[in-house]
């Protein structure tokens, strides 16, 4: 076995920083690091400048998107309690919803009951409700969706005491779901003293039993790997007040092919069908996404080092660089074109499409 197939990647986490952070990423740059990670299709966060919380903005990134994506992108609505009133006009234009409980990068959050049950109250049903929910409030998201018999999506869990806490919730049957990221697998606490500010994220990297415990959980509980790709540029990390986040759209798939062909640790083992379920079919389910016709990845098997070099992300580092990993992407094939080959994006700007803009 020196090579692998796998279908179009989706990455249902990621922050393409359109508007207002243009100078971390763009949905040109943004979408070519994606395909450059055999992703081809994106999930956009809302914590822009401004946020995705009207019509308005949405519609701003939007077209930027219609103009500049090389992959399929669609993007979050974020709830914010002074956008409140406009939560049903967002919602034709957006795949999901966000709701932002604790602390972290960008000004949206929700910290009082009636925005949360507005949220819960007046999203449309057929669309997701996705948390950034730390510690006790996967807890509060729990029992929003036990009160709303509605699904809630956990965004980047990271610790035991969470991860448990879904499995319990999952064996009494409520629709939650959740995702991890590559970070929190492959990055502890000790990386992150090592990387200083360039190991910093939201969630902060685990311990070594909080990465157990993810692994532990990656055949039942965990629904999918998303990236939570955040770039933030070196200056802005070597900065008085680092901005939480790393890039991850380029590392995921060949440091989750690491587990599948060569597991650094016995319990750091995937298969290959598990693989694509957490990194295609699962995602594509749970956020009711279209399908992508004639698309696919070729993953090149030769043992090789993530670099700084050659990424497409416009923040230009990543926290994995000089981590060994099996393989490489090769070639991804996108509704029939060769859109990405041997370190070259091939896929022009607008070749994306935009995903549930209703
Ligand atoms: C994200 C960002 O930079 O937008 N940062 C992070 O540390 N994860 C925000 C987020 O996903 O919480
Ligand atoms: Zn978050
Ligand atoms: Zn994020």
């Amino acid at each position: 076995m020196n090579s692998l197939t796998l279908p179009g990647l989706i990455d249902v986490h990621t922050h393409l920083r359109v508007p207002g952070g243009e100078h971390k990423e763009d949905f040109a740059t943004g979408t070519a690091a994606a395909l450059a990670g055999g992703v081809t299709m994106v999930l956009g966060m809302p914590n822009t400048t401004p946020p995705l919380s009207t019509p308005e903005a949405l519609a701003l990134a939007h077209a930027a998107a219609r103009a500049d994506a090389r992959c399929d992108v669609g993007l979050f609505a974020g709830a914010s309690p002074q956008a409140i009133g406009q939560l049903t006009a967002v919602a034709p234009h957006a795949v999901a919803l966000k709701i932002y409980l604790n602390d972290t990068f960008g000004p949206l959050r929700v910290e009082d009951v009636p925005t949360l049950r507005a949220c819960f109250r007046d999203w449309p049903r057929a669309k997701l409700i996705a948390m950034h929910a730390e510690k006790q409030s996967v807890a509060v998201g729990i029992g929003l969706a036990a009160a709303y018999a509605r699904p809630v999506h956990f965004c980047h869990i990271s610790r035991r005491e969470e991860i448990e806490l879904i499995a319990d919730a999952k064996m009494r049957g409520l629709p939650v779901t959740c995702e991890v990221t590559p970070h929190h697998l492959f990055l502890d606490q000790s990386h992150a003293a090592r990387l200083g500010p360039l190991g910093d994220m939201r969630p902060v990297l685990g311990t070594p039993d909080d990465v157990a415990a993810l692994w532990e959980h990656l055949n039942d509980t965990v629904d999918c790997i998303a990236t939570d790709h955040a770039p933030h540029t070196l200056a802005e990390k070597y900065s008085a007040a680092p901005p939480p986040g790393v890039a991850g759209l380029e590392t995921s798939l060949v440091l989750m092919v690491t587990a599948v062909v060569q597991p650094r640790a016995p319990h750091q083992r995937l298969t290959l069908e598990r693989l694509i379920e957490l990194m295609h079919t699962n995602p594509r389910r749970l956020y009711n996404l279209p399908a992508q016709p004639e698309t696919r990845v070729e993953v090149d098997l030769t043992p090789t080092t993530i670099r700084n070099v050659g990424m497409h992300s416009k923040c230009g580092w990543t926290p994995f660089d000089g981590m060994p990993v099996a393989g490489r992407v090769q070639r991804v094939i996108l509704r029939g074109q060769v859109v990405y080959e041997d370190g070259q994006v091939l896929a022009e700007r607008g070749a994306g499409r935009l995903i549930g803009d209703a």
